[in-house]
């Protein structure tokens, strides 16, 4: 796969340029203390010094930044702020229904707000240290409690609204969350979701949960505890709004947010407060080539990291403004993302391959009949961005007037990794370019020896970064384990990448047991688990399968107990299982009945060929000569073309 088109934009004006970036880039890597010490002092207020920038150990997975030095990452994103900025808007509410008013929340009341809510969290016990849940819709609330967490000095572990209670109480149970913060309900795309009903049912397997904080977006009716729970609108009432952020180690942990990984349950990723922050505000400084007058757009959901870094923590640190967008992109039709951008004179934008994919399919007309002169920089991230989605995006969305950045990163980073910097370097469709300053990737083989040069391999990052993940929670064995053993020395991502003669690099997807649904991290060992719960699944296998708009979709190979016969009502209840255990967001596409799964010898099941199964692909399925039984295979594919 060899790219077709190569674009440079002699027409986009800033500060950078291919030699600029390569000699800045040369810079960080040759005096990386120097760059990250001069970013640090750049970007954040610092309460007291470092000692040392960085001290870090890939063998042993010991990492930190910053050493001995103190801030309050809340006091960075409002604070600092007043004196130049206190009439600024920081963030544009932007509600799912377009006939609702927006909000507007400028520096300073963000900051009483926040200042508001920390008083009344406090009022509620928690401390610096303490866990608390954030299950909220897109809403400025879910900005306000992450950074009220951060002026405590609690640690905010916040889960995605699509979540299902099971998943929500997996997660407050290994975090030991005091507090759950949610709200009566979520709006999205015109539907109702029942976040206080599924939070309800959370709690009743939630022992550390001491309060449910409860946010008012709608009128709906809802189930009441009485002495557990508390309207956050009759507390952020008579709350102070004076609140001394709290002094805070650099690397003291600024949050948990759980998310998939290869096998077992979802692992809760640790992040500081000091490198964090140093790191996501220099990405989003550079990669976005931010502008004090930007209308910056991020439509990610703050449950994830993208929403974490690139809403709250990257451009508020920053000063910028924020829109906050709660619905969905074809709602109430497909031009909605640009009505918005109109609307709000949108100048930087970042979404995922997966909503232009789906826009794509609804036709240019919902594009063009909007204005979209305000836009300067479109920028991409979550999964490989197909090099047709691209030239959609950069030709009709962009106008071929705005650099594309396609962005690679990983909630375990913490912020961008991999990228093109706008109008400062070459853009290819389809590949995520080059290093951010500071980070040194290498491709190695499956024995793990570096490859130089053009090449195809594992991705994995030779260097530590301030924004890097610091444990998993209440398991830091499993990240020595997950992160650090597979090549030694190096951090291993779970990804696969090819490295072309000009040095670009193109993401190719997950080499572990992960699907990229969406752009939404699933494991097909979390989905496995949740089928073989059904009495009647002996066994269950998942792996991704191409899909059109999601990228990935999900595969799911079914083996039923004996007794039980295949049916669509049993393939109905088995999607509602994982829909109860996990989410909307992991029931399978396609259920395979299959009479038995191709193993091993030794009973390991073989994914590669279930995959090739899954994708059609079946002329290429390889060695199966270490098959303990060869005629599975050819049975699976008997059964497949009869299921259809
Ligand atoms: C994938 C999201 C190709 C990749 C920030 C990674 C990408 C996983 C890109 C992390 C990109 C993310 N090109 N693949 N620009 N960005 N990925 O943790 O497989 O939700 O490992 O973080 O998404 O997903 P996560």
């Amino acid at each position: 796969m060899e790219e077709k088109t190569v674009y440079n934009m002699p027409g986009y004006s800033w500060n950078i340029n291919e030699k600029k970036y390569q000699d800045f880039y040369r810079q960080s890597i040759k005096d990386s203390d120097l760059f990250w010490e001069t970013q640090a002092k750049q970007l954040v207020q610092w309460k007291k010094s470092w000692t040392k920038v960085q001290n870090w150990d890939f063998y042993t997975g010991t990492i930190r930044w910053y050493e001995e030095a103190t801030l309050n990452v809340s006091e960075n994103c409002l604070d600092r702020h007043l004196q130049k900025r206190a009439d600024k808007i920081a963030i544009i509410w932007e509600p799912d229904n377009p006939d609702e008013p927006t909000r507007i929340i400028r520096y300073a009341e963000l900051h009483r707000q926040v200042c508001k809510c920390a008083s009344v969290l406090s009022d509620l016990g928690v401390r610096k240290g303490d866990r608390v849940c954030i299950y909220l819709p897109m809403i400025p609330e879910a900005a306000v409690c992450m950074l009220a967490c951060a002026r405590i000095g609690a640690i905010h572990s916040v889960v995605f609204g699509g979540f299902s209670p099971e998943s929500l109480a997996g997660r407050i149970n290994d975090s030991k969350s005091k507090i759950l913060i949610t709200a009566d309900q979520g709006l999205r795309g015109g539907r109702y979701i029942p976040l206080k009903a599924n939070a309800d049912k959370a709690c009743h397997q939630t022992p550390s949960i001491e309060k449910v904080l409860v946010v008012q977006r709608g009128k709906q009716d809802i189930n009441w505890v009485a002495g557990r729970d508390v309207w956050y609108h009759e507390q952020m009432e008579k709350a102070s709004d004076m609140y001394d952020a709290v002094e805070m180690d650099a690397e003291d942990p600024l949050f948990i947010l759980y998310t998939s990984g290869s096998t077992g349950k979802p692992k809760g990723i640790v992040h500081s407060s000091g490198g964090y922050l140093v790191y996501t505000a220099c990405t989003f400084k550079y990669v976005f080539d931010y502008r004090e007058d930007d209308v910056y757009w991020c439509t990610a959901d703050v449950g994830w990291i993208t929403g974490h870094s690139y809403i709250v923590y990257g451009p508020l640190s920053t000063g910028a403004t924020v829109l906050m967008f709660e619905g969905v992109p074809t709602y109430p039709d497909a031009s909605r993302f640009w009505h918005v951008v109109d609307k709000h004179r949108v100048s930087v934008f970042y979404t995922a391959p997966t909503a232009i994919r789906a826009l794509i399919a609804r036709g240019n007309e919902f594009v063009t009949c909007t204005d979209r002169s305000s836009l300067r920089v479109l920028g991409t991230v979550g999964e490989p961005i197909n090099p047709e989605a691209w030239e959609w995006y950069y030709r009709i969305v962009g106008k071929q007037r705005c650099p594309v950045i396609d962005t690679w990163w990983q909630t375990e980073t913490g912020g961008i990794m991999i990228t093109s910097l706008p109008g400062a370097m070459n853009m290819k469709p389809g590949s995520a370019s080059l290093p951010f300053f500071g980070n040194v990737p290498a491709i190695v083989d499956d024995k793990g020896n570096v490859l130089q040069g053009e090449a195809n391999g594992n991705l994995v990052l030779t260097r530590s970064w301030p924004g890097q993940m610091r444990s998993i929670y209440g398991d830091h064995e499993r990240y020595v384990k997950m992160y650090f053993s597979t090549y030694p020395g190096n951090y291993f991502t779970g990804d696969g990448a090819r490295r072309d003669k000009d040095g670009f690099y193109w993401i190719t997807g997950r080499v572990d047991d992960v699907i990229n649904v969406s752009g939404h991290r699933i494991g097909t060992a979390e989905v496995e688990s949740a089928l073989v719960l059904h009495e009647s699944v002996a066994e269950a296998a998942v792996v991704g399968c191409p899909h059109e708009i999601k990228g990935q979709g999900i595969y799911a190979y079914v083996t039923l107990c004996d007794g039980y016969e295949p049916s669509d009502e049993l393939q109905q209840t088995l999607r509602g299982v994982v829909r109860k255990e996990i989410g909307g967001l992991a029931v399978p596409d396609v259920i395979q009945w299959a009479n038995a799964l191709p193993k091993t010898r030794s009973g390991k099941i073989m994914r590669r060929i279930l995959r090739k199964i899954a994708a059609n692909e079946v002329e290429s399925l390889g060695d199966i000569s270490t098959l303990a039984d060869s005629t599975v295979v050819e049975k699976l594919i008997i059964q497949k073309k009869q299921q259809k």
